[in-house]
């Protein structure tokens, strides 16, 4: 109920602060479409499965605009729980964050929600569900999201490559239930036990001997971390989470993506014809198995290239001034084999056999889940640095939504900017952000199970 008014408070506040003037939507802004379909996942011989799925395919359709252009969608939902989408990585209008029951409230079943914002910066993006996305996510609610530099790279092709599990049920082909599995939450999360790209498990792409490409990979999982490796193919990472590196950064080692975190590469085919090439994944008894398999045929006439330039920076990418920043801290606590020992949930102090009564498992700075009042109120244009323990003894990749931060280095120094970082058990992490755009904006573990049971906060910024 109380989450309900927040999100109320949210939707007036933001009505209240458009301007009269705006266009309306056009009669025919084009419908994302949440609905049920029936979906080929497993491999043939098993039975199909009943997904969640925007305009009925997994992963939804691709959404793709320029940068700075307008992009608008009429969320229709004709699935029978509410819903609402959450525009991952997007500098947005706080009201178009579609974060239900803070920002929105949730679109009903026959509703439909009208998502208007600018683009401002360009990159790799993807949206999914915000209410209950544990749930929501897992069932195939998701889909990417690419804004295009006003001049595209030097690239022969561009190639989008959804990461992602599902946890099926190999009998009936469904997903494997309960959905909010306490041992999964309390744990690493719901881990599937299909792996596959772009909703195959077998995706295949063919390409030419030095043949230059880039790679946009989403890890759209619900809590597997993807330990990749580039076979057939060398090349440079030109962005993190949407965001250019200032340097394209030689890719040497392995290439590790947290749920919800994305990566540019631009990649040259090494590989001959009938070599090997592809995207390998590292599984857990530590071989590496084809996530994607690159076929080589034939070869490109452009062989010598050098290094490819930076992508154009996007806008607002300024280092944050560590020197005035608030300082602030958050131990992130909880979940099997470490615990707490108690914490704040719905108003009342809790020891943790009390919270793992009402599935709870996790908390941020002595918190479970949303609280009416926000982890930090800042104020627009602050700079802030928020240092993290990770008390747990598993990892957690901690999203803060509407603005990107920077890794604070060892040495001071300030990483590239992302909106996804991974936070490993036992290791001081702090990031630094400027507080630029107001609202309400979560700050969440995208272990989708985790934010859940107790890993989800939020600041304001005023
Ligand atoms: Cu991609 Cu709050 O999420
Ligand atoms: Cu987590």
């Amino acid at each position: 109920m109380r989450a309900l008014t927040i999100g109320r408070r949210a939707v007036c506040a933001g009505l209240a602060s458009l301007p009269l003037a705006r266009p309306s939507l056009a009669a025919g802004a084009e419908p994302l479409i949440a609905r049920k379909a029936t979906v080929q996942l497993a491999p043939d011989g098993y039975p199909a499965s009943e997904v969640w799925a925007y305009d009925g395919q997994l992963p939804g359709p691709l959404i793709r605009a320029r940068q700075g252009a307008r992009l608008t969608r009429r969320l229709q939902n004709d699935l029978e729980v509410p819903t609402s989408v959450h525009w991952h990585g997007i500098r947005i209008d706080n009201a178009m964050d579609g974060v239900a029951g803070l920002t929105q409230d949730p679109v009903a079943p026959g509703g439909s929600f009208d998502y208007d914002f600018t683009l401002p910066d360009a990159g790799t993006y993807w949206y999914h569900a915000h209410t209950n996305s544990m749930e929501q996510v897992a069932r195939g609610l998701s889909g990417p999201l690419v804004v295009d530099e006003p001049e595209a790279p030097d690239v022969d092709r561009d190639e989008i490559l959804m990461l992602g599990d599902w946890l099926l049920d190999p009998e009936s082909g469904g997903f494997m239930e309960p959905m909010a599995h306490p041992m999964m939450m309390s744990h690493g999360g719901r881990i599937g036990n299909l792996v596959g790209v772009n909703g195959r498990y077998d995706y295949t792409l063919t390409a030419r001997k030095h043949e230059r490409l880039r790679l946009r990979l989403i890890n759209s999982a619900n809590a597997r971390i993807f330990v990749l490796r580039l076979q057939g193919m060398s090349g440079w990472t030109v962005a993190l989470d949407g965001m250019p590196l200032t340097r394209p950064e030689v890719v040497e080692a392995e290439i590790v993506l947290a749920p919800a975190q994305r990566v540019d590469l631009i990649v040259d085919v090494t590989a001959g014809e009938g070599a090997p090439a592809g995207l390998l994944m590292l599984r857990d008894d530590d071989s590496w198995e084809a996530l994607v398999d690159v076929t080589i045929s034939g070869r490109s006439a452009r062989t010598v290239r050098g290094a490819p330039a930076a992508l154009p920076a996007n806008p607002k990418m300024d280092l944050p001034d560590l020197d005035g920043a608030r300082a602030l801290t958050m131990a992130m606590e909880g979940g099997a084999m470490a615990g707490m020992e108690s914490a704040m949930f719905e108003g009342e102090r809790l020891g943790f056999r009390e919270l793992v009564e009402r599935g709870q498992f996790w908390s941020l700075a002595g918190q479970v889940g949303r609280s009416d009042t926000p982890f930090a109120s800042l104020s627009r244009g602050e700079p802030v640095r928020l240092s993290l323990t990770n008390r747990t003894v598993f990892p957690h990749a901690m999203h803060l939504h509407g603005m990107h931060f920077r890794e604070v280095l060892p040495d001071g120094g300030l990483g590239p900017m992302r909106d996804t970082i991974l936070s490993l058990p036992q290791e001081p992490l702090e990031i630094a952000f400027v507080a630029d755009n107001p609202g309400k904006w979560l700050f969440h573990c995208h272990m989708l199970g985790h934010a859940a049971s107790g890993m989800t906060s939020w600041i304001g910024v005023a």
